[in-house]
């Protein structure tokens, strides 16, 4: 499920730091956080947000190293994103993750928000100790935009009426957002310009977007096995992503079984039958291609470097994972 290491090569050493420095951060403090901790960050996470920092970070500093306030970022941002599947997991109901037992699962729900609720405060600590205001904003904008995602997704369950622009939305404040905010977070910290600040900002937001496009098809065409945590429950709990989305409008009878909620025996067999056979996956992946191909187009500000096209191959890898 990992991707071949040699996808994020240029950052591989970083990574292997931030691995140790991760636990290391979250560990020291509760015997219970220690353990939540050495059970998120030992798993298989594919630390895809933090791997884009810090190709961000070398990519615009081509005669320079990079500095500790990069590798912090780096370390925030995967620590953000960890807390909310940990909250996302409650949510949800999930009961694997990265391949192994989510926290909740193992220690209820009570330690899950409250592990989840410390790494979030946690990060903004350190997010705050980079001394940078505009860095400060941008992140903390995420853990609102993360927040107000799944609030959004909350409440249009089982909304058959629901726009491809709001689904697209709330997958910015879910996924993007993150990813968007942490590129540009790396630029600033290397002091680019404004314009180049808004263009990675637009790389992350894309391939946000395609990112959680690719997830969503996943879900009804990939195994447990492959992707370390369970498939086919979008649908099932009323959570309409893409494919759904545009198979909708090919499929009318879709729209009575997800209002009735699947309510008789058989219902969500037969949506999930009715969402194979239409265009619907086909569509989006139509549209995950086009966010990465937005994605990547706005990486052509940077100098051409290693760092430049492995930003470049990662936008492929998500896609590629359809195939
Ligand atoms: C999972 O993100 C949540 C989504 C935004 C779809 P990842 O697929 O990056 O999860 P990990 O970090 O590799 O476990
Ligand atoms: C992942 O959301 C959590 C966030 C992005 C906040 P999903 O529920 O869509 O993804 P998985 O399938 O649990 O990883
Ligand atoms: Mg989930
Ligand atoms: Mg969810």
């Amino acid at each position: 499920m990992t991707p071949a290491t040699s996808l994020f090569a240029p950052v591989e050493a970083d990574l292997r730091i931030l691995a140790d420095n991760l636990k290391q951060l979250v560990g020291n403090r509760h015997p219970i956080l220690f353990i939540a901790a050495e059970h998120l960050f030992g798993a298989g996470g594919k630390r895809i947000r933090p791997a884009i920092v810090l190709l961000i970070s070398r990519a615009t500093m081509l005669d320079q190293d990079i500095t500790a306030r990069h590798r912090r970022l780096a370390e925030i941002t995967e620590m953000i994103h960890t807390a909310s599947l940990v909250h996302d997991d409650v949510v949800d109901e999930s009961e694997v993750r990265r391949g192994v037992p989510t926290v909740h699962s193992l220690f209820g729900n009570r330690i899950a928000i409250l592990a989840g609720d410390f790494l979030f405060a946690q990060s903004s600590w350190y997010l705050a100790n980079l001394d940078n205001l505009e860095v400060v904003k941008l992140l903390s904008e995420v853990i609102m935009d993360l927040a107000t995602g799944e609030i959004q997704q909350g409440s249009n369950r089982f909304d058959t009426s629901i726009s491809i622009e709001t689904y697209i939305q709330k997958s910015y404040y879910k996924t993007a957002s993150l990813v968007a905010n942490s590129a540009k977070a790396a630029g600033i910290l290397s002091e680019v310009s404004k314009d180049v600040a808004e263009h990675l900002y637009a790389y992350g937001r894309h391939l946000g977007i395609a990112f959680q496009i690719v997830d969503d098809i996943l879900d009804f065409t990939s195994t447990a096995e492959t992707l370390g945590k369970p498939v086919g429950s979008d649908l099932k709990s009323g959570n309409l992503t893409a494919p759904v989305l545009f198979a909708l409008a090919e499929k009318p009878y879709l729209e009575v079984l997800i209002e009735r909620k699947f309510a008789q025996t058989g219902d969500l067999e037969q949506a999930l039958d009715l969402v194979q056979a239409s265009q619907g996956i086909q569509k989006a992946r139509d549209l995950a291609a086009h966010h990465t191909k937005l994605a990547i187009d706005h990486l052509a500000v940077l100098p051409p470097s290693e760092s430049h096209q492995t930003l470049i191959n990662i936008a492929e890898y998500g896609l590629s994972r359809l195939y």
